[in-house]
């Protein structure tokens, strides 16, 4: 227990760009290790699938796309299968089960994972903030709930200057 009190358990970057964003993104892409889960809360346009595009690009994926329409896009690239899903137009996603995602040979990254009833105990939450005043401006803060996202945040941590 001491030990996960004493290590870093959030990260918050400000971006003023959607390529700032993207390069936020392939960042934490280089960190994640097999079987790990993110959470992206944050308003419409927040930046979500932006940052999810970065996560492709550390990782050798076709340009993401949004799954606003399809729900759930999966890219097999070298390491593992990117499975990136968007919930916001489902009441209740237990029917997509995700669960079954969460495996070694998956990351799974979620927007809109307030729908989703029984997320994983152990993700990376990542949240969005937008500020009306300055409409490129955001606020990107991560946090680790959990041994395996402890260590992606580290290791985030470790390619900062
Ligand atoms: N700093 C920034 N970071 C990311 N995107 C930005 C930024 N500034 C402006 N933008 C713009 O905001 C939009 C973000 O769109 P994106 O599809 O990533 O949002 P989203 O959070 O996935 O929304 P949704 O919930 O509708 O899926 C893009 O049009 C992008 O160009
Ligand atoms: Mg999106």
């Amino acid at each position: 227990m001491g030990e996960a009190i004493d290590r870093v358990n959030y990260i918050s970057f400000s971006s003023d760009s959607e390529e700032e964003t993207l390069c936020i993104g392939r960042k934490f892409g280089a960190a994640l290790t097999r079987g790990a889960a993110a959470l992206l809360v944050g308003g419409l346009g927040a930046g979500k699938t932006v940052l999810v595009r970065g996560v492709g690009d550390a990782l050798g994926a076709a340009r993401v796309r949004s799954p606003s329409f399809t729900l759930i896009n999966e890219y097999r690239c070298e390491k593992f299968t990117v499975v990136h899903a968007d919930l916001y137009r489902l009441d209740d996603a237990s029917e997509l089960a995700l669960e079954e995602y969460l495996d070694d040979n998956a990351v799974l990254l979620v927007e809109w994972p307030e729908r989703w009833k029984n997320p994983p105990a152990d993700a990376v939450k990542i949240n969005f903030e937008t500020t009306e005043s300055e409409p490129n401006k955001r606020l990107i803060r991560f946090s680790a709930f959990g041994k395996k996202s402890l260590d992606i945040l580290d290791s985030l941590k470790g390619t900062l200057p």
